[in-house]
């Protein structure tokens, strides 16, 4: 486990569980700045080392987060911030497949996520459960259940890859819904920028001669255009 300084926290990570959050971090800063400034409680759904939610915390967003995922790697990372930043009180960890091991009674302001994108089979989640979502059936049951575990007028924010999925197919599926409301597809930013705490973490694979981590990091930093788009749905009653 290795560990980095993010924000006002030293963050632990695990490299297999990815690190696409520190860049959609500031994304969602953004968004919920912007949409609903300060809230009380924020669900990170798959939050893998917990980039998004830690982020919406150190910068005064929420007073509370939930960092939610199935793999029990991302709850031992997780639970390792908690210790060693202490915030055990404004932090929880759990792990649960989407909302199952959640309390029926459990709801938050907001519900973001940066979900696995690409659409694949049952093995392939299981061998890579960041990356792949079986059927769209983790989507599925997210939707499906987020506004058992939303306040009233509670959201929740996706971010998604235009090049593996696209808006219409998200609308259809809130719109079947009991209790979801589609609002808006919007994209975050256009351009994306290599930002600093990217590129100390490059720095650092690249030290370690790991070949596929760099080539990622590569790809993101020369491709300037973010293919991103946040889908923002609301429980409406
Ligand atoms: C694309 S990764 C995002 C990780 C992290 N939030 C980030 O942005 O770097 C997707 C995350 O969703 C989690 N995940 C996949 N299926 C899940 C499920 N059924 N229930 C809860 N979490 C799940 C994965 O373990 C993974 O950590």
């Amino acid at each position: 486990m290795r560990s980095l300084q993010f924000y006002s926290y030293v963050v632990s990570y695990e490299e297999d569980l990815g690190i696409s959050g520190i860049d959609f971090s500031s994304d969602f800063i953004k968004a919920v700045k912007k949409r609903f400034g300060h809230v009380e409680s924020v669900c990170d759904f798959g939050s893998g080392n917990g980039f998004i939610g830690l982020s919406l915390l150190a910068n005064g967003l929420c007073n509370h987060v939930t960092l939610l995922d199935k793999n029990p790697l991302a709850i031992k990372v997780c639970k390792d911030t908690v210790r060693r930043n202490q915030l055990g009180k404004n932090v929880s960890v759990c792990r649960s497949d989407v909302f199952k091991n959640v309390r029926k009674s459990e709801q938050w302001d907001i519900i973001i996520g940066n979900p696995p994108h690409h659409i694949g089979t049952n093995q392939q989640h299981l061998s890579d459960m960041k990356s792949y979502d079986p059927e769209w059936k983790v989507h599925q049951e997210l939707y499906n259940t987020a506004g058992e575990h939303l306040k009233i007028g509670g959201s929740l924010l996706l971010i998604e890859d235009i090049r593996d999925s696209k808006p219409a197919q998200w609308k259809r599926l809130i719109e079947e819904t009991n209790d979801l409301i589609f609002i808006k597809a919007f994209r975050p930013r256009i351009i994306r920028l290599p930002n600093t705490k990217r590129l100390d973490y490059l720095k650092m694979v690249s030290n370690k001669n790991n070949s596929s981590m760099i080539a990622s990091g590569l790809e993101w930093i020369l491709n300037p255009i973010a293919p991103y788009y946040i889908i923002w749905s609301k429980k409406q009653y």
